[in-house]
């Protein structure tokens, strides 16, 4: 496996290098020549198992500036907290009581912007977030590729983006596939990389990995 800045993989497990020995939701933590590693595991992280199927699809930088939309509490945030390490996430939620713990742990973190927002009014929440270069959405609602679509268009500084496609929540009963390529066709401005299954770690469920169009 190809081995990425803050991500390192032992005897087939993957943990990112993280700054603070703080167990964030359970996972758990290992000492490795002075540095804390901390497990990510796929089962509980689809960027994970997405890692873990497709490692190539990995345009992130110590320097990145991330916008993720359904941050929820903080699971996969925190992994990329720890990945883009001089760079920002910007972490949009619109649950409360998740929302709380991805405070707790902004405070933690000195790379993290949380933010009490429905990701669909991006001009509520737009003048927080600074030329992000990544986009990271995990959303389950039926209209996901249009929430993705209108973030895309805000922010031009954007050039690579993962979409989680949650196809029951699009549709409960159309064909799986015919779903995935309906939602393909209705993406804008990005040009499809690759579409990944995430079974056996998580059913039902895409990651669709994107770059920019020139045009
Ligand atoms: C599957 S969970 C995300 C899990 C998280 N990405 C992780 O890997 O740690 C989806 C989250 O999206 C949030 N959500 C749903 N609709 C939203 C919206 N319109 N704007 C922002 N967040 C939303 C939900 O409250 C939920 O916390």
């Amino acid at each position: 496996m190809e081995k990425h800045l803050n991500v390192v993989q032992k005897k087939g497990t993957i943990f990112t290098v993280s700054s603070s020995p703080s167990v964030v939701y359970g996972e758990r933590i290992i000492r490795d020549s002075g540095r804390f590693l901390r497990e990510w595991k796929p089962e509980r992280s689809k960027l994970s198992a997405l890692y873990h199927k497709n490692n190539w699809a990995f345009p992130f930088r110590e320097s990145s500036r991330v916008l993720y939309l359904g941050a929820a509490s903080g699971t996969t945030v925190s992994h990329i907290s720890d990945i883009v390490s001089s760079g920002m996430v910007y972490a949009v939620e619109s649950s409360y009581d998740p929302f709380i713990k991805l405070l707790r742990l902004a405070e933690q973190r000195g790379n993290i912007i949380p933010i009490l927002e429905d990701a669909r009014m991006v001009e509520k929440y737009g003048f927080m977030v600074e030329n992000p270069d990544i986009i990271y959405q995990d959303i389950s609602q039926r209209d996901q590729v249009s929430i993705f679509n209108n973030a895309v268009s805000a922010w031009k500084s954007i050039h690579h983006g993962f979409l989680v496609l949650k196809i029951r929540s699009i549709s409960f009963s159309t064909d799986e596939e015919k779903v995935v390529r309906e939602s393909i066709s209705a993406l804008k401005g990005m040009k499809v990389v690759s579409v990944t299954d995430l079974q056996p770690f998580h059913s039902g469920t895409r990651i669709i990995y994107m770059e920019r169009t020139l045009a």
